[in-house]
């Protein structure tokens, strides 16, 4: 099969990694890729929200399966326009991928169904929504862009100043455009955090290994939310009595839902819980692998990831392998400095092979470009920095030592990913 993988980062880098696995694929392309990818795939300068690039590009190839990344092109509807045009693709089409791209929905569909998720309210005025606060008058309050905003669309506000700022920047000077014209506040869950990639046929839902994110941009989780700074899998937090839990309580009657809303869910969705002393519940629901949870969870997957995404796209999931192995993961992010606030683009990076690689572990490149053999940086999230090991601390340990070994002026990474992990087991 030749397949297109839709998008640029480092979750698509891992994806192409995993298909070049099976002998089923034949050639790879990415549109638009990086400079990593580019050296595993051919690489083709359409935007992902370029929707209709991307259709005519997946027939000037020919391509055998389509397979779409990225939140903004699944909720524009790219899968809608691909199935139409005959192709085989991997990921929800629009009607399905709201479940990513509007909070209110996935709240009231949670709530319609009674998924476990903190209690909420939804608003487009800012006085009803500054009045509802007042109301409750409980710090921290956390106030929600109902659509997509770069993962940066989510305020834990810790005093009602902060939340009644938040409320106006959104619905009144629209922060996030149209994103924000709709606000969801909810209530503040504590407890560890677990990102749960499951894939779904919308009949059966098969969760893959566990992980955790490190969201903060510095040490000990100081600093602002970023894409994800780090990686690890599989997340001691989640039990198998957790686990059997979320299974009953979330994932089985999410797929349902979706399902009985004539919503049907075909691809991979993403749970993002919090696990509170009242157990599990959902943060958020992603349409999509994540970011960087993808580069730890897809290289423990021991199934043929060709076969897998067929059969979701087939409704045959449950004859499909989706086996993992019994190692642990770490992906350790190396960042512009400045990001994820303004940074430079555009800097020499050392260390590399001529396939942008280090010894001891896989680098899957987010943010960079090729230019006359040379790595540059070309983005906030440059690289991430994968190992395996039989163990935690030894992927751990190989991921940093590669990452030792690779550098670019102003390189910003986490020192810590994992620590919390090896503290819990
Ligand atoms: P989201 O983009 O919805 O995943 O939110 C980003 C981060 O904000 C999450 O990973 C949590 O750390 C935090 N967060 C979101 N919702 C809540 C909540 N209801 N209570 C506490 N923290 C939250
Ligand atoms: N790492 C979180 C996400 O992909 O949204």
């Amino acid at each position: 099969m030749d397949i297109l993988v839709v998008g640029g980062g480092g979750r698509e880098h891992a994806i192409i990694m995993k298909l070049s696995e099976s002998p089923r694929v034949d050639k790879l392309y990415c549109a638009p890729g990086n400079g990593g990818i580019s050296k595993y795939a051919e690489c083709f300068d359409v935007p992902a929200t370029d929707i209709e690039g991307q259709v005519a590009l997946a027939k000037r190839l020919k391509a055998d399966m389509v397979v779409v990344a990225p939140d903004d092109p699944l909720v524009m509807g790219l899968v809608d326009r691909l199935n139409a045009e005959g192709f085989i693709t991997f990921g929800p089409d629009s009607k399905a991928a709201i479940i990513e791209g509007s909070k209110a929905f996935s709240k009231e569909l949670m709530k319609k169904y009674g998924i476990p998720t903190a209690r909420y309210e939804v608003f487009d005025d800012s006085e009803k929504a500054i009045a509802y606060l007042k109301e409750q008058n409980s710090y921290p309050a956390v106030i929600k862009a109902d659509g997509l905003a770069l993962g940066k669309g989510v305020i834990i506000a810790q005093s009602e100043d902060e939340a009644v700022q938040a409320v106006k920047d959104m619905i009144d000077d629209r922060k996030f455009g149209e994103s924000s014209a709709r606000v969801v506040i909810e209530e503040y869950l504590t407890g560890p955090e677990v990102s749960v990639l499951s894939f779904t046929d919308g009949n059966i839902v098969v969760p893959m290994v566990s992980s955790m994110d490190h969201k903060r941009a510095y040490d000990n989780d100081e600093g602002l939310n970023t894409g994800g700074m780090g990686t690890i899998a599989p997340n001691p937090c989640y039990t198998p009595e957790i686990a059997e839990e979320c299974m009953e309580k979330i994932f089985i009657p999410t797929i349902n839902a979706m399902k009985a809303e004539g919503r049907t869910f075909k691809g991979c969705l993403y749970f993002g819980l919090m696990i509170t002393k009242d157990g599990p519940k959902v943060i958020e629901y992603n349409c999509r692998f994540g970011d960087p949870e993808t580069q730890v969870v897809l290289p423990l997957l021991e199934g043929d990831l060709c076969d897998i995404f067929e059969s979701v796209y087939n409704g045959t999931l449950s004859q499909a392998d989706v086996s993992f192995k019994d190692e642990c993961a770490a992906c350790v992010v190396m960042a512009s400095g400045g990001y994820p606030l303004s940074y430079k683009k555009g800097i020499e990076m050392h260390g590399f092979d001529d396939m942008g690689q280090v010894e001891g572990a896989f680098v899957y490149h987010a943010g960079t470009k090729l230019e006359g053999g040379r790595f540059l940086t070309n983005g906030g999230r440059v690289i991430g920095v994968t190992a395996t090991g039989k163990d935690l601390q030894t992927a751990l340990d190989n991921s940093y030592k590669a990452v030792s070994k690779i550098s670019f002026e102003n390189a910003h990474y986490r020192h810590d990913i994992g620590k919390k992990a090896l503290n819990i087991k």
